[in-house]
């Protein structure tokens, strides 16, 4: 059996601008994943799907265990099967015999990059299983593809940051760099409870855009700057002065109409509670904000946001350190 996992996601700085070429700085979230794992089947079998423990809106249809020659076109996970099999040379048919099951605990449509996890758990235990190395910039480019499907424009940083699973500063059709972070930091992340479909969110800004090109450029210019500055301060290890960025980017989120009072509640109750500083993270009018705080304050600060209607509170440290997110085990 082989298996694929991922990581969370949260953009730290530059979500909406990215979309427009200006840099973001995305990082992974420890503690919630998506994991993949590949059997094989009986013979003849084809290829079967388990996802039991997939939030239903993720599975893209009703049962949670069936042969994906019984999909319905377009049915999430099997494509990412296919885009995944026909890059490793599996062309089908006849189609191998195999088990998939996926599980994530990231919770979907809130800004986390479940899809990208899902998606590149699924690859990655694929690839271990037939031996084929990946590598993260391919990984990142497979999933690249299925997000294209499902997510209209995609900037492209939730499947880098997922991919590599390490900090990166962003910039579309740019390679990518990977951020060192010299000293690392503590992010609380809480969930207003808001669902928001990114693919609507990014339409609406375009929308904005296409009437008020100017003012809508110069925001997406002092987004670029505050993201920089925050590049800066992370290679110095000068973690502090990202709370008043966050509190610069928010501030420029609201005025791109991003913002929402759900929102700006936990905001408001994560600084009064001694969060260096705190803005929504990606696409925005519902889904997670994240505030800065120092180790000691992680707890306090959760609760606050808990008191304010988070309807769930992680918190992650932010470093630069690798991790695989493939293992074998007994691989048949
Ligand atoms: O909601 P998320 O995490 O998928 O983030 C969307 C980020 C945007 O910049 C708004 C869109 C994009 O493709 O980068």
């Amino acid at each position: 059996m082989a298996t694929g996992t991922a990581p969370g996601k949260v953009i730290l700085f530059g979500e909406h601008a990215v979309v427009y070429g200006r840099p973001a700085i995305a990082v992974p979230v420890d503690g919630v994943e998506a994991c993949a794992t590949v059997r094989p089947g009986e013979q003849g079998s084809g290829i079967w799907l388990e996802c039991c423990n997939l939030p239903a809106a993720e599975k893209g249809r009703e049962g949670c265990y069936y042969p994906i020659r019984e999909a319905p076109p377009g049915d999430p996970l099997c494509v990412v099967v296919t885009i995944g099999l026909t890059h490793m040379g599996m062309v089908t048919p006849p189609e191998p015999d195999l088990i998939i099951t996926i599980s994530s605990t990231i919770p979907i449509a809130r800004g986390l990059g479940s899809g990208a996890a899902v998606a590149t758990a699924i690859i990655r235990a694929l690839a271990t299983y037939l031996d084929y190395p990946l590598s993260p910039e391919e990984t990142s480019r497979l999933v690249f593809e299925v997000e294209k499907i499902f997510h209209g424009t995609p900037s492209g940083i939730d499947n880098t940051v997922i991919a590599y699973q390490q900090p990166v500063y962003y910039v579309r059709g740019e390679p990518v760099e990977l951020l060192k972070v010299s000293n690392p930091f503590h992010l609380v992340i809480a969930d207003s409870g808001v669902a928001s479909a990114t693919r609507e969110v990014v339409r609406e800004v375009r929308q904005h855009w296409e009437v008020e090109r100017v003012r809508y450029e110069a925001l997406f210019d002092g987004i670029a700057a505050v993201v920089r500055a925050a590049r800066e301060s992370i290679l110095k290890g000068e973690w502090r002065a990202l709370g008043p960025l966050m509190n610069e980017n928010q501030a420029l989120l609201e005025e791109l109409g991003v913002s929402a009072p759900a929102l700006e509640r936990l905001l408001t109750a994560a600084r009064s509670a001694g969060a260096l500083g705190a803005k929504l993270s990606g696409a925005g009018q519902g889904g997670f904000v994240i505030a800065l705080v120092e180790e000691e304050n992680i707890i306090s600060v959760s609760k606050a946001l808990e008191r304010a209607g988070a309807t769930q509170v992680l918190s992650t440290c932010v470093s630069s350190y690798p991790t695989s997110g493939s293992r074998e085990e007994e691989k048949g």
